[in-house]
């Protein structure tokens, strides 16, 4: 049903508990810490500031990471894995070679490595998603990094890794078999039969030694790469039988001022994902094989890669510059907030996935070298998800009025999805796509039963470009709605204008 301008915007929502699309696997909250820019040094690791603890940690970091609610963590990249040698990592600190990062013009010091990720892992409580190098290095490199990180000791790398203070196996169980390996800027980027045979051979040899890994093919880098779709077929009729996971990567940004297509990124990111799923269960089918490929969305985010990368003290090869450092605004957080709804409601085949990245470069985390650490705006609907959206994914109907938009046609302004907890507790989360006209929300929750408290969180703001910086690191939070109401087996709610909400209905006590 189009709706004019003038009219109020109404929406509604029908669900039943017992139409469910899956259960939300944790791991759809993870993020991603790279070498790049300040992700690693003096945004997680900075042994000179004043919160370090012993490992050289920010603790004002870790707790922020913490209440985000993070869950998974990849690492060491992105484009930086392709030239890596883990071996440079690990070891006394003071005897780590400085390398030239062909991948962002940097010079990597080395001073964080592999173990000093895995203990920051551990202290933010992250399951680690490790990458290996499958650009300038190859099988033997991947298999001796996995004989350093998990097998117990008596052969040269584990002992070598007993040697650096590391007694027991990190067991890692989550691998990356290289990065984006589709895009010509990648180093020794490959074609997809290339690709495809080399992680194969890799993902064979890497479950010889440890059969209980999980294992992440790549995907395309975006949608819009030529070889989209032909990519992913070529990649698993090599490796089918050995991968767990395919990947996908977005990035989205607004451009030519139009904030409508922007804010309907999640159609690209759903096209993406059906085109995917599509792919790998044609090859699937082909095999009469039993097993489904599961999408890994281990990169997704709002990017302005067509800004100026913030590179206000970059000169090439400098230790950690100020790279990709992008300030989000509110408009940002509902695309976020929006793409984050996409992931749920795709829960049953995207079973992990990353928000790129963690701190500082394109992240909900900001700091200042020596001084505060402070959230961006798209801090706030990641750390909603990630701490109510866990348990089962509700199938939801949705009468929604919609709007064109230039890159995307037609849309509707409503995009929700609703999850149910162990507890009962249901969660609806909601964005309001229209930049005027608040949205009167109903949902129908005769299904439930009787209902206990309704709590509402809101982000929105009168200026869509508002931001949090250092000199004003909290000018945009959420904050509660009074009138929204659950009774008589209706949720009655007012979404403003361009708006994430969070709602959350209890169940009876
Ligand atoms: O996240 C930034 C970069 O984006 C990653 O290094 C790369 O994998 C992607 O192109």
């Amino acid at each position: 049903m189009p709706n004019h301008g003038g009219t109020p915007l109404t929406g509604v929502i029908h669900l039943d508990p017992q139409f469910t699309v899956g259960e939300v696997n944790p791991r759809l909250f993870g993020s991603f810490v790279e070498h790049l820019g300040r992700c690693v040094y003096t945004g997680v690791f900075e042994p000179d500031h004043p919160s370090a603890d012993t490992d050289g940690l920010r603790t004002d970091v870790l707790a922020l990471i913490r209440e985000l609610g993070v869950t998974m963590v990849r690492y060491p990249g992105g484009n930086f894995v392709s030239g890596y040698r883990w071996e440079d990592g690990v070891g006394p600190a003071d005897q780590r070679p400085r390398r030239l990062d062909a991948a962002w013009r940097t010079v990597e010091t080395n001073q964080f490595g592999l173990n000093e990720f895995m203990r920051f892992a551990a202290k933010a409580d992250l399951e680690p998603m490790q990458a290996v190098n499958l650009g300038t290095r190859g099988l033997q490199e991947a298999l001796d990094l996995l004989e350093y990180t998990n097998h117990p000791a008596g052969t040269a790398w584990s002992e070598l890794r007993r040697s650096h203070g590391v007694d027991k196996p990190h067991g890692i169980r989550l691998w990356c078999l290289g990065n984006e390996m589709d895009g010509p800027w990648q180093l020794g980027h490959k074609s997809a039969d290339e690709y495809g045979r080399l992680a194969a051979v890799t993902a064979k040899a890497m479950r010889d030694i440890d059969p209980g890994l999980e294992l992440v093919a790549c995907g395309s880098s975006n949608r819009a790469m030529p070889t989209f779709g032909t990519w992913e077929a070529t990649v698993l009729e090599h490796t089918y039988d050995l991968v767990d996971f395919i990947s996908c990567h977005a990035y989205y940004e607004e451009s030519d001022a139009d904030v409508d297509s922007f804010l309907a990124s999640a159609a690209d990111m759903e096209a993406f994902i059906d085109g995917v799923v599509a792919t790998a269960d044609h090859i699937g089918a082909k095999r009469h094989s039993a097993k489904r490929v599961n999408l890994s969305f281990d990169e997704w985010n709002v990017w302005y890669q067509s800004r100026p990368v913030n590179n206000t003290d970059t000169p090439d090869w400098s230790v950690a510059p100020r790279q990709l450092e992008d300030v989000y605004s509110v408009t940002d957080a509902v695309v976020v907030g929006s793409l984050l709804i996409t992931l749920l409601r795709h829960c049953d085949r995207v079973t992990a996935a990353c928000l790129a990245q963690l701190v500082n470069v394109i992240a909900p985390i900001m700091t200042e070298p020596g001084g505060p650490a402070w959230r961006q705006t798209t801090f706030y609907p990641f750390a909603d998800a990630a701490r109510h959206g866990r348990g089962q994914v509700l199938r939801l109907g949705l009468d929604s009025p919609v709007h064109d938009t230039a890159r995307y046609g037609e849309v509707p302004l409503l995009h929700a999805t609703a999850v149910q907890g162990e507890d009962g507790t249901l969660t609806v989360f909601a964005v309001n796509r229209d930049t005027a006209r608040p949205l009167e929300l109903t949902a129908d929750l005769r299904a439930l039963g009787p209902v206990g408290e309704v709590r509402h969180t809101v982000l929105t703001d009168p200026d869509r470009h508002a931001a949090n910086t250092l000199q004003a690191p909290g000018r945009v939070t959420p904050h509660q709605v009074g009138e929204t109401s659950a009774r008589d087996g209706a949720l009655r709610a007012v979404l403003p204008p361009l708006s994430w909400n969070t709602i959350t209905i209890a169940p009876t006590t």
